[in-house]
């Protein structure tokens, strides 16, 4: 026997003796389903969707008579900055964002029954509902949240707005390139404002107070839930919602100059304990202000806000308060 028809031989009673296992394999492991979410991807549940204004996922989206999780997932995955969060839809449309907007409710998965465009063993969403997807995939970012403090400025809570009247919250909008927290409260602060709030991923307002004619209505924290569109780390309120950061009011125990003092009616923050890391409220002792009187003209009308309005669970004033002259 020649050499190379021992190869042959050898070669097809390989394969006879291998090809019994290799088909039971093939027919006890399932053949993972190439519609089904791309790997990273997970299923974190049914939420409605409120059409079309509030989107639960707002940032991008298509329609493709086709759709498939793994189509989903795919396009969200595919920007250059990937994003958190994947859904499917009344069957062919695909919506991502990198937080799950706080408008949405999240329902028993059953009612997510629509069957993909692309697939009828996949269930797409339904009407107005949405079939979500979470990205954990290396790379992506982590999902978007607020900061206790930046600078001066220290988180006060979310707010409503009322867009499309002259009657805004904060009556300062600051066009700055590139919104974050960062520089809507440099820009605020720069330009002698106390307060500054991010609104709709991308707008900077300002103030020293809110527009009384307006403001100072609490909205639930999970509202201001969209991502800043300049850094997808961070929350920029939400639509008709502001993310509000304050400058405590200052300490002044001397002559020492009080910025902002002409107009200083003080502002309390309405947050609670839980949306300000503690860390952040022992860092400012200037969230007491002190009305002088004979020492400082100019805080005469300087207004004096309890530390108990900030915290659910009062700390001892004296814990806080510095001992005045
Ligand atoms: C993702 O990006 C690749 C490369 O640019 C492109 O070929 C593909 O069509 C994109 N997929 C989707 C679903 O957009
Ligand atoms: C969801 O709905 C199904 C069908 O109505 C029901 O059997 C199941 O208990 C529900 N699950 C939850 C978590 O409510
Ligand atoms: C907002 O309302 C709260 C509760 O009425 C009040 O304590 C606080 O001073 C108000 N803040 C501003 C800036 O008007």
């Amino acid at each position: 026997m020649s050499l190379s028809s021992f190869v042959f031989l050898a070669t097809v009673l390989s394969s006879s003796f291998a090809l019994p296992s290799d088909l039971n394999s093939r027919q006890t492991a399932a053949a993972p389903n190439p519609n089904a979410p791309l790997p990273g991807w997970t299923f974190v549940g049914c939420f409605t969707d409120a059409v079309p204004q509030q989107r639960t996922l707002q940032e991008h989206n298509i329609v493709n008579p086709g759709m498939t999780p793994a189509l989903c997932t795919e396009f969200c995955g595919n920007f250059s900055t990937p994003l958190n969060f994947a859904g499917t839809e009344f069957t062919d449309e695909c919506y991502c964002d990198f937080n799950i907007q706080g408008t949405a409710v999240k329902v028993n998965d059953t009612q997510c029954n629509f069957p993909c465009g692309g697939d009828s063993t996949i269930d797409c969403g339904g009407a107005s509902l949405i079939s979500v997807y979470q990205n954990s995939n290396t790379g992506v970012g982590p999902i978007p949240t607020n900061k206790a403090k930046v600078g001066n400025f220290v988180f006060s809570g979310c707010f409503k707005d009322v867009v499309g009247t002259s009657q805004r919250t904060l009556i300062q909008s600051i066009p700055i390139p590139g919104v974050t927290i960062e520089r809507c409260t440099t820009a605020c602060g720069a330009s002698g404002f106390t307060m500054a709030g991010l609104e709709f991923g991308q707008e900077c307002w300002c103030g020293n107070q809110f527009n009384p004619l307006a403001g100072n209505v609490t909205a639930a924290l999970t509202d201001c839930s969209r991502a800043c569109e300049a850094d997808h780390t961070e929350l920029c309120g939400a639509a008709n919602r502001l993310s509000v950061y304050t400058v405590p009011p200052v300490v002044s125990s001397s002559s020492a100059a009080v910025p902002h003092s002409s107009s200083s009616t003080s502002v309390a923050p309405t947050v609670s304990a839980s949306t300000v890391a503690i860390s952040s409220i022992s860092a400012a002792p200037t969230s007491t202000s002190v009305k002088t009187g004979t020492t400082v003209t100019a805080t005469a009308s300087t207004v004096v806000i309890p530390i108990t309005s900030i915290l659910s669970s009062p700390i001892p004033i004296s814990s806080i308060v510095p001992k005045l002259p």
